[in-house]
């Protein structure tokens, strides 16, 4: 199977696992193969369906055709270090370990580091995604992953670069020590070029996916902010060569019916009048269509009320 990506960005709690779990449970539902897949262990896909997942694949109980996976990206970012120590153990002095240990330990305590981990996860989910038809994720890449997309053509240089001039020295190397066989080996199994050769495909693979087989949403809320915030996240995804296919507003106020009156309901009628135009504004502002609107339920959004909010979304599972 060649699986489909899709992935709803938008500003932490606005309703990204809510609206890609209702989303996700809609495609299994018309028969496709969907796994979602979930990044925040604050409020993921576990309390939504109210099962434990972990680091790998496992079926949703109670729904034919949906898997779920949650990443930790905390995790993430530590055995990605624990990695790269051990590549960098292999090759490195013992002084300079110990000056690579602590350049580490500081690029841990940036953000950066947190969202490449991520990044490198999704990449992984994606290389192996044969199993399903769809691929539902609950985040989107943002500004410092998608400028990684770029890597490759900037990897491409470097590598070639390195390559010639390896290749020189290790040249000369070889007409200095006649029938010395060592250089060449060194040469052929360069752990440096084989380690950025990797990078460039494993970037070159994600850019590739993300432009011709993933949409991006973005879910945002009636707020300023959540529109300024969104302003943002459509400039830098198109920055990437990634379109936004459309917007999802959760959260809207409910009206109340017209013979109500009172405090309550004034208050309501006024913030609906609000969101009303903040809707507009939306519409007119960005190019991307909304495509869902959700209004604000009494509880959190769980098990059947999933279907429900399903129900509020126009994107089609085909696409
Ligand atoms: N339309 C809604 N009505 C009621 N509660 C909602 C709605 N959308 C989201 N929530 C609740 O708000 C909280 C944050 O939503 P969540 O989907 O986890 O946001 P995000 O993934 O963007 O951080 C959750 O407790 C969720 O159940
Ligand atoms: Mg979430």
């Amino acid at each position: 199977m060649t699986a489909t990506f899709t992935f709803f960005g938008g500003k932490g709690g606005v309703g990204k696992t809510t609206v890609s779990s209702a989303y996700a449970l809609e495609c299994a539902e018309s028969g496709l193969e969907t796994l979602v897949v979930s990044t925040d262990p604050a409020h993921s896909t576990a309390d939504v369906f109210d099962q434990e997942f972990g680091d790998e694949p496992r079926p949703v109980e109670g729904y034919d055709g949906l898997s779920a996976l949650e990443i930790d990206p905390e995790q993430e970012v530590q055995d990605h270090l624990l990695d790269l120590r051990k590549q960098l153990n292999a090759q490195l002095s013992a002084t300079m370990v110990n000056e690579v240990e602590l350049q580490l330990e500081m690029a841990h305590q940036t953000p950066g580091a947190y969202e490449a981990a991520l990044f490198d996860r999704f990449v992984d989910v994606m290389q192996r995604a044969d199993d399903y038809d769809r691929v539902v994720f609950d985040t989107s890449p943002t500004g410092s992953t998608l400028r990684l997309l770029a890597l490759p053509d900037l990897l491409e240089r470097w590598i070639d670069r390195l390559a010639d001039k390896r290749e020189r020295s290790i040249d000369l190397y070889e007409k200095a020590a006649i029938g010395n066989q060592e250089p060449r080996r060194v040469m052929e199994g360069d752990p440096i070029l084989a380690r950025l050769q990797g990078r460039k495909e494993r970037f070159a693979f994600a850019g590739e996916t993300l432009r011709e087989n993933a949409a991006f949403y973005l879910v945002l809320n009636p707020d300023e902010l959540s529109v300024r915030e969104t302003a943002r996240s459509i400039e830098s995804l198109e920055e990437a060569d990634l379109p936004v296919r459309g917007l999802v507003v959760n959260r809207l106020t409910p009206e109340p019916e017209s013979h109500e009156d009172g405090r309550g309901a004034t208050y309501l009628r006024e913030r609906v009048a609000t969101e009303r135009d903040r809707l507009e504004r939306i519409e007119r502002e960005f190019d991307a269509p909304t495509v869902g609107t959700i209004e604000t339920r009494v509880e959190e959004v769980k098990g059947e009320f999933l279907a429900d909010v399903a129900d509020d979304l126009e994107i089609a599972v085909g696409e």
